[in-house]
Parts: C-alpha cells; sequence; structure tokens
C-alpha cells in the first residue's frame, strides 16, 4: 500500500483579492537605492511579497468586515467598546480596559504610570518600542531571558522563558521596590517568536509574589505562544488554545497588546489591568495621549473589528494553519541550508545573518545587507533585527545584540504556499551567492528608533 500524506490545509476560503505589482531587477534595484538600502523605506508598491511585519497586514474576515459596519462612531460610550471590554475579559480575564491606537499607546500610558526615574524593569529579551518608552519614563531595561534565547541554533522548546536566578539577582542588587514590574512577552519577537511556558510563568508568578512585584504581559501574540505550549508541554496536548490563552494571562497582573497581531485587526491595541488604581490613573491619561477612555484612539468600527478578531485568534484550527504556514516555510528553508533561528518561531522565520554573511562584521550590517539583497533577488520584503534594530544605550554607544536576524514575518491569512515556496527559493539564491555579498555603512541615524528611517549606501 502506498503511504498517503495527510495534508493539514487553511480552514478559511478567499474572497477578494489584492492585485499585486511584479518588479523587473532594474527597478528593484533603483528602488532599493532610492530608499537607501533600508527595506523600512520603499513604497509598498514595489514591492511583490510583503514580509516587513505582521503587524496590521492579516487579512480580516467577512465576519470583522460585517462588524466594521456596525461601528457606533460616537465620540462617549460607543456601544463597540463595550463589547470589547466583554470580549477581552471573557477570553483574556483581565477586568478592565484602555483602548489606544496600538500597542506602542499602551506601553506609553503604562511605562508613565508605573516607572520612576531610577527604576529597573527586567524583561524576557527587550523589544524596540517597549524598552523604549522604559527608557523615557526613566527606568532601565535588564534582560532575564535564558541564555538559550540568544542562540540561534539551541532547539530548546520553550526559549521565551525567564532564568529566575538572573531575575533574583537582579532583585538582590537592586531590591524589589526599585522593580515596578516584570516585563514579560508571550511568543519573544526579537529571540525569534519564541514561546514561554506555563510551568515557567507559575514559578515567575511564585516569586513575583514573594516580593510583590507586578507581571505585565506583552500579550501581541499570545495565542501563537499557546498553540506552542499545546504542542510542546506536558499536560496541555489536549487542551484548547482559549483555555492556554487565558491560562497564560491569570499569571500576570495586567497587559499592553497591538491588536495589529494576534487579534486580526489592522489598527488598535489595548492596556489591560486588573487593579484598579491602575486604571484609574491610565483612564485619566489616555485622554491625554490617545483620546477619550472609550474609544484611545479608535474607531467604533476598529473595535468591533477587534472583538470578532480576538475570538477567531483562540480558534484552534486558526492556530493551527497560522504557525503551521510560518513552519512550512522554515522548513523549506533548512532543506535549501539556509541558516536560520531553531525551533521556528510562531509570526516568520528569523535567518540568521552572522551565518549567512561569516564575512561581514556586526558594523557593516549583516541583516540589513541581507535584507536588501533578497528584495533585489525576488521583491520580498523583510526586516533587519540586529545591530540597527538594537540602536544606541543611553550614553550613546551602541547595543550589540548577540541575533543578528533577518525576519520573513508571515501576515496572518494573507499569502498561499505557493508564495512560501518563491521566498524559500529567492533565499536560498541569495544564498548560493552569499560570498560575494558587501556589507553596509550608515549614512544618516535619527536618534529614536533609527531601525525605521536609517539610510545606508553599498561599501
Ligand atoms: N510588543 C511587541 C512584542 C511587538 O512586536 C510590537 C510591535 C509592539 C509591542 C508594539 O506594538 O506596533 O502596535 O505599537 N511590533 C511590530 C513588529 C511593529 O513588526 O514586530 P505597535
Amino acid at each position: 500500500m502506498t503511504y498517503i500524506k495527510h495534508s493539514w490545509a487553511e480552514p478559511y476560503k478567499i474572497k477578494m483579492v489584492e492585485l499585486l505589482q511584479m518588479t523587473t531587477a532594474a527597478q528593484r534595484k533603483k528602488a532599493l537605492q532610492a530608499a537607501g538600502y533600508n527595506t523600512f523605506l520603499l513604497k509598498s508598491k514595489e514591492v511583490y511579497i510583503d514580509l516587513l511585519t505582521d503587524s496590521g497586514t492579516s487579512a480580516m474576515s467577512d465576519r470583522q468586515w460585517a462588524g466594521i459596519m456596525m461601528g457606533d462612531e460616537a465620540y462617549a460610550g460607543s456601544a463597540n467598546f463595550f463589547r470589547l471590554e466583554e470580549v477581552v475579559r471573557e477570553v483574556y480575564g483581565y477586568k478592565y480596559l484602555i483602548p489606544t491606537h496600538q500597542g506602542r499607546g499602551a506601553e506609553n500610558i503604562l511605562s508613565k504610570i508605573l516607572i520612576k526615574k531610577g527604576d529597573i524593569i527586567p524583561g524576557n529579551m527587550y523589544f524596540t518600542t517597549t524598552r523604549l518608552h522604559q527608557e523615557l519614563a526613566g527606568g532601565k531595561f535588564e534582560d532575564i531571558i535564558i541564555d538559550e534565547a540568544h542562540d540561534p541554533e539551541n532547539e530548546f522548546s520553550f526559549k521565551g522563558n525567564v532564568d529566575l536566578n538572573k531575575l533574583e539577582r537582579i532583585i538582590k542588587k537592586y531590591g524589589a521596590k526599585r522593580i515596578p514590574y516584570i516585563s514579560i512577552a508571550t511568543s519573544v519577537n526579537m529571540a525569534g517568536g519564541q514561546p514561554i511556558s506555563i510551568k515557567n510563568l507559575k514559578e515567575l508568578r511564585a516569586l513575583t509574589k514573594k516580593h510583590g512585584i507586578r507581571i505585565i504581559h506583552d500579550m501581541t501574540r499570545v495565542a501563537e505562544n499557546a498553540f506552542f505550549i499545546q504542542q510542546r508541554e506536558k499536560g496541555f496536548n489536549h487542551t484548547p488554545i482559549k483555555e492556554i490563552v487565558k491560562q497564560i494571562c491569570s499569571y500576570t497582573d495586567g497587559a499592553t497588546m497591538s491588536a495589529k497581531k494576534d487579534a486580526l485587526v489592522n489598527i488598535g491595541g489595548f492596556l489591560a489591568v486588573n487593579d484598579w488604581d491602575v486604571f484609574e490613573e491610565a483612564r485619566n491619561l489616555v485622554v491625554v495621549y490617545e483620546g477619550l477612555h472609550t474609544y484611545g484612539g479608535m474607531a467604533g468600527r476598529d473595535m468591533e473589528a477587534m472583538a470578532i478578531g480576538i475570538g477567531e485568534s483562540v480558534n484552534d484550527d486558526h492556530i493551527r494553519a497560522r504557525v503551521g504556514q510560518v513552519i512550512y516555510l522554515g522548513n523549506k528553508m533548512l532543506s535549501y541550508h539556509v541558516p536560520i533561528v531553531k525551533p521556528i518561531g510562531g509570526h516568520g522565520v528569523f535567518v540568521d545573518a552572522k551565518k549567512f554573511l561569516p564575512h561581514l562584521t556586526q558594523d557593516q550590517y549583516p541583516a540589513q545587507t541581507l535584507a536588501a539583497e533578497i528584495y533585489l533577488d525576488s521583491g520580498v520584503r523583510t526586516m533587519e533585527r540586529g545591530v540597527v534594530s538594537a540602536g544606541r544605550k543611553a550614553n550613546g554607544e551602541n547595543y550589540y545584540p548577540k541575533l543578528e536576524l533577518v525576519r520573513f514575518t508571515i501576515p496572518r491569512r494573507v499569502y498561499t504556499q505557493a508564495h512560501m515556496d518563491v521566498i524559500a527559493e529567492s533565499t536560498a539564491r541569495v544564498y548560493e551567492k552569499r560570498k560575494k555579498i558587501n556589507g553596509l555603512k550608515m549614512i544618516y541615524e535619527p536618534r529614536y528608533l533609527r531601525f525605521f528611517q536609517a539610510r545606508f549606501e553599498k561599501l
């Protein structure tokens, strides 16, 4: 008997398509030069397959689009806000909701409320906007992720875990009073979309309880993290994603959310907390920075689409197909011997630019260079996540992160398996000619979050 593979496929079909522009090599060369070798500065019409980010780039469902028509565009007390509040309570379990225009809006408000000058904020690896808001509020970030997370080759199942010894040392050194909260991301973005385990979260909860320290959850990709728990953690094999998500949230005291990722909308976010005092302060500050506390920078229709998207995001079939597509691409890259971060993450494939271009030093921006070369080859747009993204310390010195990566981020429900094949083949072609690739020189550097607008020249 022949063995017939049992494939899975997406739990949806396509109702509308967006036509893409195909470009020639000559057009791409011109476009890249005009963009200063920074993929953030390309026009989207110059891009064929856009893997810059999974943020705000998802395809909404027919039900979400129907929700858009149900927008209650009242300045105050919109019906969509109350529905969103109900969904956040039901799905995530957080008591109080402050809507914001996107994740960093929530980070700003939270940092302003909880952080005082000289405070320390330990976290399981930094994220660009999160750390910057902590620093702007006078705090200092300390990395407490396990060492395995900094090693692209290490195949540990939960590379998002916190090293509790590192945390204990920090508590001992600074004292719990100077630590307003621990910042915990699910599906750690900068580590390659790596999950934290329930076991680690429970231990972290026990330790922080002892010291009276809050845990604030960056829940941007919590459902993807839950999928890895279901696949890999003992005892969760038959637990629905929805239950795992709620359990994760239950070990934390509040959350910032960029709904542009997991929650399947093009714009939106929130801050959610269990503590009335923090809520009261946040409800006051949101009016200053975002908008009234019942819209926080979003239209009523956006809140409705988000409420529906949150429900869809914790569906088992959805999340299996979503992460499954990322894993398909990662395995295809591995079959071409392209060096990637292992295990394959939840929201994208992260190519190890240090290994890919070992002849370049970190000051020649290997990941920035590789992202540019991939665009030149095929019009696929990716993102640098290395020394450029890491930026500079408060004292002006460069951060030199161990990870020098190019992120191939997969938007949710947008591209097909054939697109994944094209992406992997393009990367393999660039890999074949890697020895001939020269690095870059930075010729313009903005002060904050430089990766967005920096410009480069070929060396
Ligand atoms: N936290 C994480 C883990 C993120 O990945 C992001 C955004 C934010 C917070 C900020 O949210 O963009 O809604 O203000 N990440 C995007 C990315 C930009 O491409 O990874 P935002």
